[in-house]
């Protein structure tokens, strides 16, 4: 039976947790900043606290590290010492050298360190994947990225979450859009370039960018795009990719809704439209049942997760090349 710790015990920690559980993974214990977080948590899951965290993974398989972004290294410098894998959830880092820093540790150690892009492995995803694959539209000429929401912080309110905090908050960027990049290099492989608008619109949260509009040259030939906001009071996602020989769109009326897929090729007379209902919930998080299952075995595989600490790190300076285009209104290359 493998077995895992968890550090950080908020929202996704439980959506882990539920998985790991129903993969049949021990969790050896849960660690969070926050007393009574970590005491809730363990006895949600009937584990232990951890009080002493090189003692509790040694001998352990993995690491889940669910913490906020900011503060990551010191945890994961601890288990990958320990000999154990590191999944850690999306952004890997805030700042690129401390993605370098996680990546390079990994490699020093010897364990693999793997990303949460769990965002990949729902089934609206995989249809759209399946097409572009199938080779059923072509050669991808365009991407398209548009999701709107409200940035509300999982725990009801944006006042009392990391996000709000300037110590810990890093912005639509690199939190948040990191599965968008994540999903344009799945579709059509590396960006090389990037030119961005950003704008931070919320007055109690004044370090962080709601409004993107980035435009992408990618190194295959073809172009992509994402306009996203979380300032928005209407809400909707698509995912659109235009093909030299039909079109795609996976579409939903949430922000990260995939409520159908719409396909139309050369051949076809009207589009066909394939009912995904493929909902994001926080409750029953398939994706993370995938993504655990499909770490798990890599892990015992030895195969590559294809979400590695080096993948990451390309997302992640992705993410710092939209900043620091809109800052300097300046095309910025990869
Ligand atoms: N993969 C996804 O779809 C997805 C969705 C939402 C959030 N996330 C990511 O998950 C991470 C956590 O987000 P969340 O929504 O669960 O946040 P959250 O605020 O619900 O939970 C964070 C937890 O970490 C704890 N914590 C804070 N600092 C800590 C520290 N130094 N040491 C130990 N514990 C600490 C907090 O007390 C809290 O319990 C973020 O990186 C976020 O981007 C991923």
């Amino acid at each position: 039976m493998p077995s895992t710790a968890i550090i950080g015990a908020g929202a996704i920690a439980h959506c882990h947790a539920e998985a790991l559980t129903r993969l049949g993974v021990r969790i050896a214990g849960v660690l969070d900043a926050d007393p009574d977080t970590a005491r809730r948590f363990a006895a949600r899951y009937a584990v232990p606290v951890i009080t002493d965290l090189a003692a509790a993974v040694r001998g352990l398989d993995m690491v889940h590290i669910c913490t906020p972004p900011a503060y990551r290294i010191a945890y994961a410098q601890v288990a990958m010492q320990a000999g154990c894998h590191v999944v850690m959830e999306k952004p890997m880092a805030i700042t690129v050298a401390d993605g370098e820093t996680l990546v390079e540790m990994a490699r020093a150690s010897g364990v693999r360190l793997m990303i949460d892009f769990n965002h990949r492995f729902r089934a609206g995803f995989q249809a759209l994947l399946d097409v572009v694959r199938s080779g059923a539209i072509g050669e991808v000429v365009s991407i398209h990225v548009q999701r709107m929401g409200m940035l509300g912080g999982n725990a009801g309110t944006r006042n009392d979450t990391w996000r709000r905090n300037p110590r810990s908050a890093c912005g639509m960027s690199i939190e948040s859009l990191s599965h968008d990049i994540d999903m344009i290099m799945q579709l059509a492989g590396p960006i090389a370039s990037v030119q961005a608008e950003t704008r931070a619109t919320l007055a109690d949260a004044p370090t962080f960018d709601t409004d993107v509009n980035a435009v992408f040259a990618l190194a295959g030939g073809a172009m992509a795009g994402i306009n996203a906001s979380w300032s928005s009071w209407l809400k909707s996602s698509a995912r659109s990719v235009v093909g030299t020989k039909g079109s795609a769109i996976l579409e939903g009326g949430d922000l990260f809704d995939f409520a159908r897929l719409r396909l139309r090729t050369a051949q076809m007379p009207h589009e066909q439209v394939t009912r995904l209902d493929d909902i994001y919930n926080f409750a029953t998080c398939p994706s993370y049942l995938a993504i655990n299952r499909h770490f798990i075995a890599c892990m015992q595989s030895g195969a590559d997760s294809g979400a590695s600490g080096e993948h990451a790190l390309e997302t992640l300076k992705v993410s710092h090349a939209i900043l620091a285009a809109a800052a300097g209104r300046t095309m910025v290359r990869l």
